[in-house]
């Protein structure tokens, strides 16, 4: 099986790696790709987001699936271009991608499906007031104020009391998140702790992934501003069994079913962020994609054929057992950040260690990374994953954080607390 890659970070790259140790797996291309990810695939000679070049290029090569690592190309349809070129995708349709691109069509979608997740209301450009009112009807609770549309992460801000609040609704209404903050989703505050589940599906069966556990925060201790992710490890014990029931009972599956019923059937991968509570499982988000970091965990650990898994997805005949063992051992990955991130960073500092942290066993995700003058440096805030394995969670944490100290640049840095 041939096929093409879009993207080109962290998740792009444990994509790849999966995909190329696949029974099925023939040639592997990418684009925009990055150096890691151009030691197992060819670099594709053209712009990633230009759907008509993505398409003459699957014809030309005989690529026999596209897999879509990023949402922004899945907003814009990408999976609908193709598909229309009879060039099966793994990646959902626009329609199905709306579950992650409007905040307010998944809060809906939930509440009409019955799936638990946090109390909300949704207000536009005109509605100042009522949402003052909604805010007031919060006491002294913290409330949580989200942008409607992608805002790369960043449209989400959590209010302490309503005085906050208030004030983070008028930048809001200044219009500081543009088109994706035409619309605002404010919603109560959910207590808990926060896990990961992915779910590979052809739009009717699935295949639940190792849960798994990120670490938004940019500090050790879940301490300083939200980025987008320091971490992550698999599998997150926190789901046990019991608790990995109920979230496909509760969420995966009405999820599923759901969108097939409403006519947008779901292909590929569905990512539940959850907050548990008391045992419970409730949604703070959907994503319509692989998480990040997450993936660089939860891939790692996978043992299966990922190449027909996809494929199985895309063209709407999955096979479970294309997925032997998806938590086959732990896996942790530490993203090695440049100092700054995620506010302003500097970008261009000469990598070393890498083929030592490999020697150590981990296995070495870039994220943000290129060539220049034959020298690999940082091209982006999070620079590196650099994920250690093991028979238990702290081997594999201890085997990550061992690998990551032999790597070096210029103005890094990690959390020391992943896992
Ligand atoms: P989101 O982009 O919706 O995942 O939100 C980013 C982060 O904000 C989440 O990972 C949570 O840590 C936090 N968050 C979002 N919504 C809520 C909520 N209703 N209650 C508590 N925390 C939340
Ligand atoms: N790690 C969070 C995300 O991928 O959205």
């Amino acid at each position: 099986m041939k096929a093409l890659l879009i993207g080109g970070g962290g998740r792009e790259h444990a994509i790849a790696r999966a995909f190329v140790r696949s029974k099925s797996a023939g040639k592997l291309y990418a684009a925009p790709g990055n150096p890691g990810i151009f030691s197992l695939a060819e670099k594709a000679e053209i712009d990633a987001n230009d759907f008509d070049e993505i398409g003459n290029f699957c014809k030309e090569k005989k690529i026999d699936l596209v897999i879509v690592g990023p949402e922004d190309p899945l907003a814009r349809g990408v999976a609908d271009a193709l598909t229309a070129k009879g060039i099966p995708v793994f990646g959902p349709t626009k329609a199905a991608t709306r579950l992650e691109s409007s905040k307010s069509f998944a809060k809906e979608f939930m509440n009409k499906r019955g799936i638990p997740t946090a109390k909300h209301a949704v207000f536009d450009f005109s509605q100042k007031k009522e949402a003052e009112n909604y805010i007031k009807s919060f006491g002294d609770s913290p409330v949580v104020l989200k942008a409607d549309g992608l805002a790369a992460g960043k449209g989400v801000s959590i209010a302490e009391n309503s005085a906050e609040a208030n004030k983070i609704l008028a930048e809001y209404f200044e219009g500081k998140f543009g088109e994706a903050g035409k619309k605002i989703v404010i919603e109560e505050y959910m207590e808990g702790e926060e896990a990961s589940y992915l779910a590979i599906s052809d739009g009717e069966k699935y295949v639940a992934l190792a849960p798994s556990q990120d670490h938004k925060r940019a500090f050790d201790g879940d301490k300083g501003p939200n980025t987008g992710g320091m971490g992550a490890y698999a599998p997150a014990p926190i789901v046990g069994a019991e608790l990995a029931a109920k979230i496909e009972d509760k969420i995966i599956k009405p999820a599923l079913v759901g969108a097939a019923e409403s006519g947008f059937p779901f292909r590929g991968c569905l990512y539940a962020g959850l907050m548990i509570s008391d045992g419970e499982p409730k949604v703070v988000e959907f994503n319509a994609r692989f998480g990040d970091p997450e993936t660089q965990a939860v891939l790692t650990s996978f043992n299966g054929d990922f190449a027909a898994l996809l494929y199985g997805a895309a063209t709407g005949s999955l096979n479970p057992s294309d997925a032997e063992n998806v938590a086959a051992f732990y896996s942790c990955c530490v993203i090695l950040a440049a100092d700054g991130y995620p506010l302003s960073y500097p970008k261009g500092m000469e990598i070393q260690g890498i083929e030592e942290a490999e020697k150590e066993g981990a296995i070495v995700y870039h994220a943000g990374t290129k060539l220049e003058n034959g020298k690999l440096v940082s091209s982006g805030g999070r620079v590196l994953g650099v994920t250690g394995t093991g028979e238990s969670l702290k081997n594999a944490v201890d085997n990550a954080y061992k690998a990551a100290s032999k790597i070096r640049f210029e103005n890094m840095r990690y959390r020391k607390d992943i896992g």
